[in-house]
């Protein structure tokens, strides 16, 4: 009796076998499907040039190959990217990247290196007060624990073409790593954008819809509004638009505006009451001098 319940298939030995079986069998399955790739790439060229870059070599990419003949989509040879189309491949998810953002892509790859500090003389300058918002508004305040953002406001204002647009798509560049999550990331929107997108929220089709608009800009780890002050401004925008600011400020939100309007305008177009209360911690560049377009 003994003997027969140490050999009686339990039911968990017997799912243990069917495991076992399952692997063996694809452990030979893979084992075919490598010899299939092997049989494949006999006299194959480990290289062949890029269409696009002749005098550059694609790899012969066999992971591909075997991932292919497993899926049993086709056991030809494939070849990966040329290390110059790799690289285009990756600048172009990252300029991607920055276009979700909605980062205009012309300024998709602007950055304050590539900002000439000779374009002007106002250039160097306004550089040098970008970094420093860049630093102060990435650095946390009190101790190690606390993940309140040293933010505040930057202002761009200018004459066209002076490189504000630039210098806004550059600093978001720079803070996004030191103030995005997963789920939280930066946005760069236009004055108009912003007002274009608070109407589509009305109708009532969504349930909070304006609510929320509003708090997603609010909250947003950092923010870039450009063209500040040339929008139709309808009177719904206003309150909207100070609700936001005013509690970006509160927050130490990192929020940069930009703008063609002079100082003054600028005033009147953020109000007073929100002009008066970013004014203690903003940074302020002003851009002078010919358009950068012009050259
Ligand atoms: N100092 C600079 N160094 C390098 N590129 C620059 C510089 N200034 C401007 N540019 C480039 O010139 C073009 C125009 O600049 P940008 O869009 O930033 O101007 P802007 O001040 O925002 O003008 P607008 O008020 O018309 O929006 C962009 O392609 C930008 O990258
Ligand atoms: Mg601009
Ligand atoms: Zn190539």
């Amino acid at each position: 009796m003994q003997s027969s319940i140490i050999s009686a298939p339990t039911p968990g030995c017997a799912t243990g076998r069917t495991l076992s079986d399952a692997l063996a069998g694809l452990a030979r399955k893979f084992a075919a499907d490598r010899a299939i790739v092997a049989s494949t790439l006999a006299g194959v060229p480990e290289s062949r040039p890029c269409p696009d870059h002749p005098d550059r070599e694609q790899p012969l990419d066999r992971e591909k190959m075997l991932a292919n003949v497993r899926l049993g989509v086709s056991a030809a040879p494939s070849y990966g990217l040329c290390p110059v189309c790799a690289q285009d491949r990756v600048r172009q998810k990252r300029i991607a990247a920055w276009t979700r953002r909605g980062v205009p892509a012309r300024l998709a790859e602007a950055a304050l290196e590539n900002y000439d500090e000779n374009a002007s003389e106002y250039a160097a300058a306004s550089k040098q007060i970008v970094r420093a918002y860049i630093a102060s508004a990435s650095s946390r305040l009190g101790d190690n624990n606390s993940t309140l953002i040293q933010g505040g406001f930057l202002l761009l204002a200018g004459p066209q073409g002076t490189g504000k647009s630039h210098l806004a798509a550059a600093a978001l560049r720079a803070l996004r790593p030191h103030v995005s999550t997963v789920c939280e990331d930066v946005r760069y929107l236009t004055h108009a954008d912003l007002v274009l997108g608070l109407r589509t929220t009305y109708g009532g089709k969504k349930a909070g819809g304006t609510a929320e608009y509003i708090e997603e800009l609010r909250d947003a780890p950092a923010l870039v509004v450009d063209e500040f002050g040339l929008s139709s401004g309808g009177a719904d925008e206003a309150p909207a638009i100070q609700t936001i600011l005013a509690a970006r400020h509160d927050a130490r939100r990192p929020t940069i505006i930009v703008s063609n309007e002079t100082l003054p305008a600028l005033h009147r177009a953020l109000g007073y009451r929100v002009a008066d209360r970013i004014a203690e911690s903003c940074h302020v560049a002003v851009l002078l001098g010919e358009s950068y377009r012009r050259r």
